[in-house]
């Protein structure tokens, strides 16, 4: 039988999802952490830089007992042209799970045909799934429920934004993005919406009422480099606390990290008082290690 991979959220249901995140909570406040990973190991396959990503897996899996391998993409053989697929079959047959993080989605899609072990995306181009679960983690651990009706996201439609649009799928939330033309979500993206994602004309009209305000760097791992033009389009896409005060009451702010201050945010947002950015970087490590004993001890 083929195992259960996490490359985004399509085969997985609002319940496997919503008990993941439960999971994450309930270990965040463990006195004592269970060795419930003890001797699995996990491998990570990383082509783009990290902080949270990578240090909330490989201490997530030591704290429950496991270990892991950090295996930059420029030191595997897969960099000089050994096949995807064979690099899958091999790492798989050596290790219990494993982490991509990579610039295509098509190169996950291969490697978890053939890998024997579930493969999980650390990011790809087209989605960032692990962040919208620790995103989700926080506004509960905040609100104390999974109701988050409406969220605003102002900036570019990249990779985590996807993931939200899946997310408003699954969690029956409306999502409103407010964005320069021209930086939409992709067709292929728009076209598994189920009804609840917004364009917005104004920044306003995205705003009233939503319980999440977020977005994220305007450029992306993946992207081209910065631009001046690119600066003079998003000029205007950028969330200061002024924001906040347009938003449901008890909004909370996010970002998945790393910020550009004066640019997608003010520099004063990361720490004003309605952000929660420091409790979601940390909730990464905590539902990542929730999602490890899901997909290997389940
Ligand atoms: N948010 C996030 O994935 O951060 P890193 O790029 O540091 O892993
Ligand atoms: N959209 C960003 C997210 C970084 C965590 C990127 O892909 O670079």
């Amino acid at each position: 039988m083929s195992p259960k991979h996490f490359l985004n959220f399509h085969n997985f249901s609002k319940e496997e999802l919503t008990s993941i995140i439960d999971r994450g909570l309930e270990l965040k406040f463990l006195d004592k952490l269970p060795n419930s990973l003890d001797n699995k190991s996990l491998g990570l396959v990383f082509e783009k830089p990290s902080t949270r990503t990578r240090v909330s897996f490989e201490i997530g899996m030591q704290k429950l007992g496991g270990n892991s391998i950090f295996l930059s993409n420029s030191e595997l053989q897969m960099s000089r042209g050994e096949p995807v697929s064979d690099t899958a079959k091999v790492l798989s047959s050596m290790l219990d799970a494993i982490v991509i993080r990579t610039a295509s989605h098509e190169l996950l899609e291969i490697f978890s045909q053939n890998s024997s072990v579930p493969v999980i995306n650390g990011l790809s181009d087209l989605y960032h799934p692990c962040q919208i679960l620790a995103d989700l983690m926080t506004f509960k651990e905040c609100q104390g429920n999974l109701d988050v009706s409406k969220v605003a996201w102002i900036g570019d439609s990249n990779n985590v934004c996807n993931s939200y649009i899946e997310a408003a799928n699954l969690f029956n939330f409306s999502f409103n993005i407010f964005c320069p033309k021209g930086f939409e979500p992709k067709p292929e993206i728009i076209k598994t919406q189920k009804n609840n994602l917004i364009l917005t004309k104004t920044k306003e009209e995205a705003l009233k009422g939503a319980k999440i305000v977020t977005t994220d760097v305007w450029t992306s791992m993946h992207s081209e480099k910065q631009t001046h033009e690119k600066l003079k389009i998003f000029k205007g896409y950028s969330i200061d606390p002024s924001c906040m005060e347009l938003a449901d009451s008890e909004a909370i702010f996010l970002h998945c990290l790393p910020a550009h201050r004066g640019e997608e945010v003010s520099i004063d947002m990361l720490d004003h008082d309605r952000s929660k950015v420091w409790s979601q970087a940390e909730n990464r490590l905590h539902v990542q290690q929730a999602l490890l004993e899901y997909l290997l001890i389940n």
